[in-house]
């Protein structure tokens, strides 16, 4: 022992070396508190799924060759005193709870997200079917009907923005993230560039978007984003789709999980098997199934933290133009199906885009699969035509309609969160909503 009084080289010293103590036994705490909570949620996850942990999780055993990161940490703080590790891991834990906490509130019981990212083009179409202009005002004004409904947040948990839709304004000056942040919405905003044709490849398509991604994340952070969409698209057709098309579909949505995670965003995975064209209901399963599997491998590869990112995924169902169209419930088993085949327990929620269907169809098939049992993650939704369809009809770009179109909006929601139960009934179609 050093006499502090006469010796401060030696006192200074002895509290380094106390402090490094200390420092040891408190991240040894945290190493078995996190140890034991993913071994219990691995454990319930069991029960319902298989569940394959991400590199960053995966502390089932506390020894250093499962632990690289975690060890290293140790190794920096005792051989180097490198106490920018401890920050550095106390920050990468925060971060991970941070989005973990998003990503839970986004899929909280009830509720659901309105995906109003429809590109310029896509919102152009939208508009035309009411024969509205598509200028940047009637593109604002009709946001803010979405975005103003009273009472909306009750069933709506987040909106994903375009780039051209965060930057807007309500007509009482709010930012439209200042608008839903007090309805107590998620803002979320697009950050792919769009499916583009794939050079080689006719009649699939590749996402782009990676170029100059983790700026424009940054900057949406600051805007105040909490949350991300990247959407791919896998069509169904002779010969198609390829390996090739679904590999790199898969790696750039793992590029993009990855980037988000580092800039504080949770991402939205989306990848999205059409409903275009004649296939049966056993193609679009099959296809689904390999394309998940090759998106789960690429999260992988990529150490994405499922915790901390959501699921977009296709409903799986019959062909538009096929024959053969199944049934409310064949969809709903075939959709849980092949998801528990392939999809770890460890995601928390699965927000189903609506890809083309009715509105009702969209909430019937939610509310039968919300009837099935032993579902290890929550099954929500992240419709656009669903849940915006009976808005354009009702508003038709007539300002003395906007309150009838905020009642259609508000009853579309109240109706699939109902389906997130498995208490929706179709008599709800002609009912009020109320909450
Ligand atoms: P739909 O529900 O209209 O398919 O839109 C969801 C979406 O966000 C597509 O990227």
């Amino acid at each position: 022992m050093h006499d502090r009084a006469t010796d401060p080289i030696g006192a200074a010293t002895s509290v380094t070396a106390a402090t490094i103590e200390i420092m040891i036994l408190l991240s040894i705490e945290v190493g078995i508190a996190q140890v034991r909570l993913p071994v219990e949620e691995k454990r319930s996850a069991r029960l319902s799924s298989h569940s394959r942990a991400s590199p960053r999780d995966g502390y089932d055993t506390f020894t250093p060759c499962a632990h690289p990161f975690r060890w290293q940490f140790l190794q920096a703080i005792c051989n180097k005193g490198d106490y920018n590790s401890l920050l550095n891991h106390q920050k990468t834990v925060m971060k991970d709870d941070n989005l973990q906490s998003i990503a839970k509130k986004l899929v909280a019981p009830g509720k659901g997200i309105l995906a109003a990212d429809e590109s310029s083009g896509t919102i152009e179409k939208r508009l035309k079917s009411i024969s509205v202009p598509s200028t940047e005002e009637n593109r604002r004004a009709y946001r803010e009907i979405l975005f103003t409904t009273k009472d909306a947040g009750e069933f709506i948990s987040g909106v994903i923005l375009f780039d051209e839709t965060i930057r807007q304004k309500t007509r009482d000056g709010r930012t439209f993230v200042k608008a839903l942040e007090e309805q107590r919405i998620i803002p979320g905003i697009k950050v792919d560039k769009g499916a583009k044709a794939m050079a080689n490849f006719p009649g699939e398509k590749i996402t782009e978007g990676l170029d100059g991604l983790r700026e424009r994340i940054a900057e949406y952070r600051q805007l105040g984003a909490r949350f991300a969409k990247w959407r791919a698209v896998i069509t169904i057709g002779d010969n198609i789709p390829t390996r090739t098309c679904i590999d790199a579909n898969a790696e750039a949505l793992a590029r993009y999980a990855a980037l988000c995670q580092g800039g504080d965003l949770v991402p939205i995975v989306e990848p999205e098997v059409l409903m275009d064209g004649t296939h049966t209901i056993e193609r679009h399963f099959q296809v689904t199934q390999e394309t998940l599997e090759s998106v789960f491998h690429a999260l992988y590869e990529h150490r994405v933290s499922l915790e901390g990112m959501l699921l977009k995924p296709n409903m799986v169902l019959s062909g538009k133009d096929c024959p053969q169209q199944a049934s409310v419930q064949e969809v709903a088993e075939a959709t849980v199906r092949c998801m528990k085949r392939v999809v770890p327990a460890a995601v928390p929620g699965l927000v189903f885009l609506s890809g083309g269907q009715t509105d009702q169809q969209a909430t019937e098939h939610l509310n039968a699969m919300n009837q099935l049992p032993d579902l290890p993650w929550q099954l929500s939704f992240s419709y656009g035509r669903a849940l915006q369809a009976p808005v354009l009809k009702a508003w038709k770009g007539n300002q003395a309609n906007v309150a009838k179109a905020q009642q259609a909006f508000h009853h579309r929601a109240w109706c699939n969160s109902k389906a997130r139960f498995g208490k929706y009934t179709e008599d709800m179609e002609t009912a009020k909503a109320a909450a």
